[in-house]
């Protein structure tokens, strides 16, 4: 049977290091609160005016094609998940293109936030096995810092998240029980809010809380962006961090498990997990919940922060670099986030 392999992955995070002890000179916080929620010790910021969602997102992106032996020519579609593109629309995928110079293909972004990447991974494995396409680069890709507020109101989200980049290309192959074994997604809209990056949107979150938000203040137009929210500086992500983590530690362990059993697989079959890099809290929490010893599982968040949609590729990405994927090695790719979405991928290497 066909499948679908990862065939050439790469990363790029930006130089500049951003330590928790940086973030204390601009908000009310300290390394030690940070270090103990989150696990993290420092984060990427990209260069703003220089480096952008869809630049990070080409520069992993030729690594990838590199790794995959391939040439950019050879690349015949693009899926770019991030959830904090360069425009407003149009997407990420098609400014990437034109970087890349490969116009004329077919470019979808998508907007899952931290499971983008295994939603686009499934996405590439159904075109890949059906044999519509051969050569599908999928791109994560975040610039975080251009959109979070610096002040100590948004101190919860803002030291939680980094920006970088991780991509893959996903080829057919025949080898024998190789490939991508299974993906399984799953959402639930009733907490779309929980986490969340509501204004400017078209609601206005006006359906949320009107005499927060302030209704439009035109006839025509004004949605968007109302005088009220910008006064309020009402435009900066926010999240319910007890809510997220509570769901988190119960989503990650069912969606793996479901993957496993699909496959007539257990935990410890598991060569290497990589989780979405949410939180060092959230990961240790899936590890111990399914018997998994320290070598079965890949942390990079201490390093990178939450990076969302790149999170994942860029800790498959290290993991391999560091020799930790090998050939015929069991691996587990796993994330949730807002949504709430979350989904896995299993792939015998
Ligand atoms: N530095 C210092 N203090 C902070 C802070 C920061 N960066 N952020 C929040 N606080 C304060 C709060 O204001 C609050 O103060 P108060 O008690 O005086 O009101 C206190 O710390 C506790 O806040 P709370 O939100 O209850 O903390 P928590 O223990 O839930 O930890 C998170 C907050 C965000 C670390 C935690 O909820 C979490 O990890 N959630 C999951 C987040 C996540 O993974 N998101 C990504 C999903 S993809």
């Amino acid at each position: 049977m066909l499948r679908s392999k990862i065939g050439g992955l790469g990363f790029y995070v930006p130089e500049k290091v951003v330590t928790n002890h940086d973030l204390t000179r601009v908000m009310d916080t300290s390394d030690e609160w940070i270090q103990e929620r989150t696990g993290i010790v420092e984060r990427r910021y990209a260069k703003k005016h220089e480096e952008s969602t869809s630049t990070m997102g080409a520069k992993a992106a030729a690594i990838a094609i590199e790794r995959a032996g391939i040439t950019p020519q050879d690349v015949d579609f693009i899926i770019f998940a991030t959830l904090s593109p360069d425009y407003y629309f149009p997407g990420s995928g098609v400014l990437m293109q034109r970087i890349m110079g490969l116009n004329g293909i077919g470019a979808l972004d998508i907007r899952n936030q931290c499971s983008g990447f295994v939603y686009g991974l499934s996405i590439a494995d159904q075109f890949v096995k059906t044999g519509m396409y051969k050569n599908v680069l999928l791109v994560g890709s975040e610039f975080h810092s251009a959109g979070l507020d610096f002040s100590t109101r948004g101190r919860n989200v803002t030291v939680i998240f980094g920006d970088g980049a991780g991509a893959v290309v996903v080829q057919p192959t025949e080898e024998d029980g190789k490939g991508i074994l299974s993906t399984h997604l799953h959402a639930d809209g009733e907490y779309a809010e929980k986490l969340a990056y509501i204004n400017p949107g078209c609601h206005g979150g006006a359906h949320l809380d009107a005499e927060k938000y302030g209704y439009p203040d035109q006839e025509f137009g004004g949605a968007f962006l109302t005088k009220k929210m910008w006064e309020d500086e009402d435009y900066y992500p926010n999240m319910e961090g007890q809510a997220v983590f509570k769901m988190a530690v119960q989503k990650f362990p069912e969606v793996i498990m479901e993957a496993l059993t699909a496959n007539n697989l257990s935990p410890s079959d598991i060569d290497l997990l990589v989780p979405h890099q949410a939180n060092l809290r959230i990961s240790q929490f899936v590890q111990k919940r399914m018997g998994l010893s320290d070598d079965q599982v890949w942390n990079n968040i201490q390093k990178y922060g939450n990076t969302t949609a790149a999170s994942v590729p860029i800790a498959l990405c290290e993991a391999w670099e560091a020799g930790k994927v090998n050939s015929g090695d069991l691996v587990c790719l796993a994330a949730f986030g807002s949504g709430f979405t979350w989904g896995s991928a299993l792939i015998r290497w």
